[in-house]
């Protein structure tokens, strides 16, 4: 959506995976959906080094609404949110965040909130704007494919007619099947700055595994329709949660950064281990998936050893490139050249290792190299190019 937002990916904190609709603020008042919870987590943002790389959206899910009132404006629930959004989009900005939103486009959110019926949407929208909220995410839950096909179009207009900028991220496409002919793309990336094209993620391996699988087998759909204000949306970063290992977590984080994806978070940034945050802070990372041309990467190689390769352009003419293993059962030493990643010329390549730091100077096409990769695991590089070969071997003759 070309509303000048998102010419990057986003990034922060979404509540949903990691709290889900845990409402019951007696028996577990630290984790429940409420503003303390948001104001908590915005604290976090910013004191802990997230805002400051770019870890700037603290996003409601699912199960803040408390009704309608009379005139039929939204209300929060009066309980949960003593203060109103308006204040917790006061309190975020006042931290240099921004505010993020839920609603649902059916009669009803998944869980059975009130939902943005296609009457409501303009004065949903409005409110929206009126606590200075700066994204919604709008779910299809208990809505038909023609109310959403009218719904979504209308809703970015309401958004848009509200003069205040407003990120707009859609579900539609999870709920259609996520390909065309019922997903219209174009159609799509003229209406949302991103969307979530496939099932919820949860906190496993194997649901990390599965969305993966999705856009691999669609790469070719999906890859070309992502770029600067309109995303592919694999879902939530699982890292700091149950489910996943150390080497799932860098691989997680290390994929979703090929793919352009957004990020963000779903986890309890009061208690992640320093090992998590390191993962999740990685500059060089963040500088990857934050990358200026917003181009979406690819899967490239797949070998018969159960190595992938993933290659992601960037801009000056740097690549990233994910060596990923699905292996089950040691680190595997993974022989090859960068020509068998479509490298070609005769330049020289500067390598960083985007988890180790290490460098390799000089690298080649046809240079044989060697990556260690763990099970379930990646090694990720960095590469941007130093001389023209041709130069150098003129230069080492003189
Ligand atoms: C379905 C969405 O895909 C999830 O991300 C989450 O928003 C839930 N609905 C909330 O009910």
């Amino acid at each position: 959506l070309e509303n000048g937002l998102l010419r990057t990916p986003p990034m922060g904190w979404l509540a949903w995976e990691r709290f889900r609709c845990n409402i019951d603020c007696d028996e577990d008042p630290n984790n429940c959906i409420s503003e303390k919870l948001f104001m908590e987590m915005a604290d976090r943002l910013a004191q802990d080094g997230w805002r400051d790389l770019g870890y700037v959206y603290l996003n409601i899910d699912d199960c803040w609404i408390g009704g309608r009132d009379v005139q039929g404006f939204l209300v929060p629930d009066s309980k949960r949110f003593p203060h109103g959004i308006d204040f917790l989009a006061d309190y975020a900005h006042s931290l240099g965040l921004k505010l993020g939103i839920y609603a649902d486009i059916g009669n009803l959110t998944c869980m059975g909130y009130p939902g943005t019926t296609l009457d409501k949407i303009e004065q949903d929208a409005q409110t929206f704007a009126d606590w200075e909220v700066d994204m919604l995410k709008l779910d299809g839950c208990f809505s038909t494919s023609q109310e959403r096909a009218e719904g979504y179009p209308k809703m970015a207009a309401a958004l848009n007619a509200t003069g205040r900028p407003i990120a707009f991220s859609c579900s539609w496409p999870a709920y259609e099947g996520g390909l065309p002919p019922r997903v219209d793309y174009e159609l799509l990336t003229n209406t949302c700055n991103f969307w979530r094209n496939y099932d919820d993620i949860q906190d496993s391996w194997k649901s990390v595994l599965s969305i993966l699988d999705w856009f691999v087998s669609h790469q070719n759909i999906l890859q070309p329709v992502a770029g600067p204000g309109h995303w592919n949306d694999p879902d939530m970063l699982l890292i700091g949660n149950f489910g996943l290992s150390f080497e799932q977590a860098q691989a997680q984080m290390a994929l979703w950064t090929i793919l352009a994806a957004p990020l963000f978070m779903s986890n309890d940034l009061r208690t992640i281990s320093p090992q998590n945050m390191d993962i999740l802070q990685n500059p060089l990372m963040i500088k990857i998936n934050q990358d200026p041309l917003g181009i979406q990467g690819r899967r490239i190689v797949k070998e018969k050893s159960d190595i992938e390769v993933y290659k992601r352009p960037l801009s000056r003419q740097a690549t990233a490139l994910v060596f990923f293993s699905r292996r089950t059962d040691m680190p595997y030493h993974y022989h090859s050249s960068l020509s068998r990643f479509n490298y070609s010329g005769s330049r020289l390549y500067e390598v960083q290792n985007v988890f180790t730091g290490e460098t390799i100077s000089g690298l080649q096409n046809n240079t044989n190299f060697t990556v260690i990769i763990n099970p379930s695991g990646v090694v990720m590089w960095y590469l941007y190019p130093t001389k023209n070969l041709e130069i150098s071997k003129l230069m080492s003759q003189e």
